[in-house]
């Protein structure tokens, strides 16, 4: 089962492969791109697992490729990893007619994306996501960056792929951890814009997760083309964009309480932070609390945490997690931006919200 979902982006437009054992099609979908020897960028882990597979897909359509294998992590979103990143794409003399392929999770299709974005003023790239929440969010969209000390993705540019293969047999190699982690990305779709893919999910995600493919394919393509819906309509986040943000602002804060650290990794902080987004939505009067009861109770039969007590160690303070959230990117004239709801399958955004109320659910979600 595959599935092919289009980006209209116009001149910049590009389609989002779907399917288990799409990376054996790489070499047919790559080859009206590829030009001379093409870099591929990945991590330690990614490239024992599946560099050879891409290398055999793009070898039997004559294509030649060179690994260039970075650190695993958010490590290498960094200036360093940049300025290594750079400097092997230099060494490649990839030209301006070339294509750089990004084979791994978010941390390297992030990475890799800014690095050809910049790179003699902007290279084509192709993004092969490895992890499930590159395939349902990070892949698609053109968002690039890497982090600052002053905080995450501060430094990044708008710089669409070409193409996306998702190919969803190589989650089957993903540590549970952050195949759960990456689900809180694609219940963040059903929770912003589609009731009735929340209820499939419901009924569907477990099976999902636990190995059946067409599940899988089902749940990646849908999220894929609700994302390319949203970024069609809005590119560069002066709008609806914004609610895939649903759960980010408070997320953030608690990964930076927690040190971005392994207490607490991306997609988790997103699912905790997406039940405070709908406790404080009812505390505020605006969404049913039986929507918001059966949203948690939905994250805690996946395995997901759903509440900050859920977090293992010291619990952050209220004080510590509104500094962090007014350091968030998300804040405009001083003003925090809240993804809000109004019920499963509806949210908007909105900075008109009194700090108390952030406050209470913070200390009581
Ligand atoms: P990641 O890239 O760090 O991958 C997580 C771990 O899984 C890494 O250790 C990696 O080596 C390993 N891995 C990847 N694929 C694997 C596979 N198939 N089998 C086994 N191990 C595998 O993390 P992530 O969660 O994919 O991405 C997080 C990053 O994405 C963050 O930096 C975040 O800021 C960014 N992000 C960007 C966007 C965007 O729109 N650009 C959206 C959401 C998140
Ligand atoms: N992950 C949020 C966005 O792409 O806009």
């Amino acid at each position: 089962m595959s599935e092919t979902i289009s980006v209209g982006l116009g001149e910049r437009a590009y389609d989002i492969h779907v399917g288990a054992g799409a990376l054996a099609r790489a070499g047919e979908l790559l080859n009206p791109l590829a030009k001379g020897l093409v870099p591929i960028v990945t991590d330690s882990h990614v490239a024992k697992l599946h560099l050879p597979a891409l290398t055999e897909a793009l070898n039997k359509c004559g294509i030649q490729s060179r690994a260039i294998i970075m650190a695993p992590g958010e490590v290498s979103k960094s200036f360093a990893g940049l300025e290594r990143l750079s400097n092997a794409l230099l060494d490649l003399e990839v030209d301006r007619n070339g294509l750089v392929i990004a084979l791994g999770g978010g941390v390297i299709g992030d990475l890799t994306g800014f690095a050809a974005g910049v790179l003699k003023r902007g290279v084509a790239f192709a993004q092969i996501p490895t992890t499930l929440l590159a395939q349902v969010d990070s892949s698609v969209g053109g968002k690039t960056a890497i982090n600052a000390a002053q905080g995450k993705n501060l430094i990044g540019l708008f710089h669409q792929p070409r193409i996306v293969i998702a190919d969803t047999a190589l989650l089957s190699t993903l540590p549970k951890r952050e195949l759960l982690a990456g689900y809180a990305e694609v219940v963040k779709y059903g929770a912003l814009g589609d009731a009735k893919f929340f209820d499939w999910l419901e009924a569907n995600a477990a099976k999902a997760l636990s190995g059946d493919s067409a599940a899988m394919v089902q749940a990646v393509a849908h999220s894929c083309k609700m994302k390319a819906d949203i970024v069609a309509r809005d590119e560069r986040e002066t709008g609806e964009r914004a609610l895939l943000n649903l759960g980010h602002t408070f997320g953030h804060a608690l990964e930076a309480a927690t040190g971005f650290s392994d207490r607490l990794i991306h997609g988790e902080g997103v699912a905790i932070g997406m039940a405070l987004a709908f406790r404080l939505s009812v505390h505020l009067g605006l969404a049913p609390g039986q929507d918001a009861e059966r949203f948690t109770r939905h994250l805690k039969a996946m395995g997901l945490p759903a509440a900050i007590g859920d977090i293992p160690g010291a619990r952050p303070s209220v004080g510590e997690l509104i500094r962090a959230m007014a350091h968030d990117k998300k804040v405009t004239d001083g003003k925090l931006t809240f993804i809000l709801l109004k019920r499963l399958g509806e949210a908007f955004v909105t900075r008109d919200v009194p700090l108390e109320a952030v406050k209470l659910v913070l200390t009581d979600g």
